[in-house]
């Protein structure tokens, strides 16, 4: 147990690193040029921020979220998604009151306990975006006209855009008595938790995991034969504005979504090359989701993608994220004099901004060299005694094996070109 990391959690190794902060600069760009600002909230959130946000007939919050008592007798939970945070942090902090919309984004860790299989943990990471106040379907479609993006810009071409709309409390009304209607005759034999959700909330019955209940609902009528006109209008209206785009997608019915906010537009990107966990992006409109949870009235629309499904895909398409050199200089030396000089050399360097490295291990002048191989430094030096007094050092250019013999007192000079 003291020596391995708890069932669903990974570590990001070094060596793994890089892909992640190459994928969060990608993040970062694609934000600032849909002019989405970064927020960051806390892992911990008032667990009925998450009842009331993400819904309690939900799975998630049925099933899946840490929740605690923290010492003070607060039923505190890590935060299972990005959405209902930063809703909380838009009420309490009075963003209503700036000019709308107000557009986020957010890199975070979630939490959920969910079984643990390839595409799916228990602590994962999002990179998710919202906007408050805006009500047409063109931030609709900007929103999925800035995924379209995202994903053309990591080569990645294998995922497949699918939207519907599941409307409105309105149409929602009408369509839960054809719903429950169709679903009578099987009731007895439904899951447990979907017998419970026939009477609160049976659009949640679609989105059970279970097969018997899959099974059940194969043939149930959709939402989205079942709008009202309001809904039936934003649903045209992102279509034309993704096709005024040239973005491909699919319309399917069968999206509800595993989380209670969404009203009209929702949408997923999906994967077929990464097994059963395919789905790397979901979202969708929540118009009503900030007055439940006590602010005004305001629509609201957003996303969340999980890194790991996304490195996932780019692993199964081949795409290669290019590894940074980590290391500018490594100096190497032999004997007690040089490895002064060379500690001093590197500090030097080091305040010129450039990235340097010296012997730390009293190793063989052979085995720092092969160290500064393994590091990836872009060029080396060996000084001794000689070298020191003379006042000449060869630079080694490590990729091309060329040298060059330069004056010491320029070294940090030509480093600096
Ligand atoms: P979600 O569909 O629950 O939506 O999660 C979004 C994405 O997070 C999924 O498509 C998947 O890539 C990743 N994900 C979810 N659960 C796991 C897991 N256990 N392991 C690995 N990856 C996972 C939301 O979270 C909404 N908050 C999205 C949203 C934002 N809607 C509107 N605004």
């Amino acid at each position: 147990m003291l020596t391995k990391a708890p069932k669903g959690t990974k570590d990001i190794l070094s060596s793994e690193v890089y892909k992640w902060q190459f994928i969060e600069k990608k993040i970062a760009e694609l934000c600032r040029n849909f002019g989405y600002k970064e927020i960051r909230l806390p892992v911990f959130e008032h667990t009925e921020l998450f009842q009331r946000g993400v819904g309690d007939t939900t799975d998630i919050v049925q099933k899946e979220m840490y929740t605690f008592l923290d010492k003070g007798e607060r039923s505190i939970t890590l935060r299972p998604e990005g959405t209902a945070g930063v809703v909380r942090s838009y009420i309490e902090n009075g963003m209503a009151s700036l000019p709308q919309p107000i557009k986020l984004y957010y890199n975070i860790t979630a939490y959920r306990y969910e079984n643990v299989q390839k595409g799916r943990y228990r602590e994962f990471h999002q990179f998710g975006v919202e906007a408050f106040g805006a009500k047409s379907s063109t931030i609709d479609a900007e929103i999925i006209s800035m995924l379209d993006m995202f994903f053309n810009n990591l080569g990645i071409n294998q995922i497949e855009l699918n939207i519907n709309s599941i409307g409105c409390p309105i149409c929602r009304g009408e369509y839960n008595e054809r719903l429950t209607e169709y679903l009578k005759p099987s009731l007895d034999n439904l899951c447990g938790t979907c017998k419970s959700r026939y009477e609160r909330n049976p659009l949640r019955i679609l989105d059970c995991k279970e097969d018997n209940c899959k099974r059940i609902t194969k043939g149930a009528p959709a939402l989205i034969d079942n709008l009202c006109d309001e809904c039936s209008e934003h649903f045209e209206g992102l279509k034309e504005a993704l096709d005024n785009l040239g973005i491909k997608y699919n319309i399917d019915k069968n999206i509800v979504r595993g989380l209670d906010y969404y009203t009209k537009t929702v949408f997923e990107f999906v994967s077929q090359n990464i097994g059963a966990q395919g789905t790397v992006c979901g979202g969708g409109r929540y118009d009503g989701l900030i007055e439940a949870c006590g602010g005004p009235s305001t629509p609201g629309i957003g996303f969340a993608i999980g890194i790991e499904r996304l490195l996932l895909v780019m692993e199964s398409q081949g795409i290669d994220i290019p590894e940074p050199h980590s290391m500018d200089i490594f100096i190497a030396s032999i004997g007690k004099k040089a490895g002064f000089r060379a500690q001093k050399l590197v500090y030097d360097l080091r305040k010129e901004g450039l990235s340097a490295e010296s012997d730390l291990m009293e190793r063989s002048v052979k085995a720092q060299m092969k160290y500064a191989d393994k590091i990836g430094a872009k060029y080396t030096i060996v000084l001794g005694d000689d070298e020191i007094e003379s006042n000449k050092v060869f630079l080694k250019n490590m990729q091309t094996g060329e040298q060059k013999e330069i004056s010491l007192d320029t070294l940090i000079d030509r480093m600096k070109m």
